[in-house]
């Protein structure tokens, strides 16, 4: 597998790889995605085969524009226009109704169809490239189904591995993914019934959605389409993980290296809390804004998960809305640890 450097070289390359049905992963503002033909239903199928990710789950489609997505919607509502408008390009994705001619491949087989545009130069300039910006490039995450989003060019080849046998043609290295956890997804698809709908919180907040178009995603309900992301033990890396409010982290920590137990820790903001300690505590210390701190959290989560620790403890960030979308993804990589915490402390 080749790995170029970022360029202009590169960038062509990877756009003639993609249209020759190969997958190729490229970085985005949130995560690194696992990019492929949305027009070609056997290069998408790759990318459910390197995910090991069931093919009933729709991937998002990346667009050059915003003027691109009527090719791929078989209406766009106002609303979405407007959050088009305001957001694009950036961290958003809409779920609207597709066009006929989208392969049921990117659906799922269901009616609709995600779409985004990317702000990444790098995510740009590819989609640019790519059919003379004419085409789709449906990605998902690029990790294996259900584990810790990437946000650096290292963490997709340390999920898909650089030897010969690799599904990836290529990665193009952009640097540390900025915003680091992945878009809001806002259903706009049903809007005469249900009105939007937030499926998956981000960094564009309900908030700034409600000040676009006047009204407030509601929050998913049993008819939403399915979104893979919101399954409850999405995002996890490999240890387990417990979320400790930040009032009970020393003690806990404490009770934890007592039992010789191999705890990572982590915190965030100024230290208010003792986690220095013997050699068996590894600590990260995240930034105390939800932006500096969702930036940082895949990062983090991935280093730590490396040393196999018995746990991963989590200091509890603030309740307040700016977190939503870190609350989101720490809950889901917490999910499957229920009762780990109690059992390490037994
Ligand atoms: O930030 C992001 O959105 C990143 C970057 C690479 O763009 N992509 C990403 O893709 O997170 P993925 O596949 O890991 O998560 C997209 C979520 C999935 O849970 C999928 O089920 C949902 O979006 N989705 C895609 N198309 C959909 C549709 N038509 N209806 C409902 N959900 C959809
Ligand atoms: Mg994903």
């Amino acid at each position: 597998m080749k790995t170029p450097h970022l360029n202009q070289a590169a960038i062509v390359a990877a756009a003639r790889l993609l249209e020759a049905g190969e997958l190729v992963a490229f970085p985005t503002e949130t995560v690194y995605g696992l990019g492929a033909d949305a027009e070609n239903p056997a290069a998408i199928a790759k990318i459910y085969a390197a995910k090991g990710r069931p093919s009933n789950h729709p991937v998002i489609v990346h667009i050059a524009s915003q003027a691109e997505a009527a090719r791929w919607a078989a209406e766009l509502p106002e609303p979405a226009q407007r959050l088009m408008a305001a957001f694009w390009p950036g961290p958003l994705t809409l779920i609207v109704k597709r066009a006929a001619s989208v392969p049921d491949a990117v659906s799922g087989g269901q009616d609709t169809i995600g779409l985004r545009c990317p702000s990444h130069p790098v995510a740009q300039a590819l989609m640019r490239e790519f059919k003379n910006g004419k085409g789709g490039i449906a990605a998902p995450s690029a990790n294996k189904f259900g584990h810790v989003s990437p946000t650096t060019a290292q963490h997709v080849r340390d999920e898909f591995g650089v030897e010969d046998g690799s599904p990836l043609a290529c990665v193009l290295d952009g640097g540390q993914s900025t915003v680091g956890i992945e878009s809001t997804i806002i259903d706009v698809s049903r809007m005469d019934s249900h009105g939007p709908v937030l499926l998956r919180p981000g960094s564009i907040g309900a908030d700034a959605i409600a000040a676009v178009i006047g009204v407030h995603p509601t929050t998913q309900d049993q008819e939403a389409p399915r979104v893979s992301g919101s399954l409850p033990s999405h995002y996890a890396p490999r240890s387990p993980v417990a979320l400790v409010a930040s009032l009970d982290c020393a003690e806990t920590l404490q009770s934890l290296v007592a039992r010789g137990r191999r705890v990572a820790v982590i915190a965030h903001g100024a230290a208010r809390w003792e986690t220095t300690g013997p050699q068996s505590v590894a600590v990260t210390r995240l930034p105390d804004d939800a932006a500096g701190y969702a930036h940082g959290l895949y990062a983090a989560l991935r280093e730590l998960d490396a040393a196999a620790p018995d746990i991963i403890l989590v200091e509890a960030p603030p309740r307040d809305a700016a977190w939503s979308g870190v609350w989101d993804r720490l809950q889901r990589a917490a999910h499957d640890s229920t009762g780990a915490l109690q059992s390490l402390l037994a």
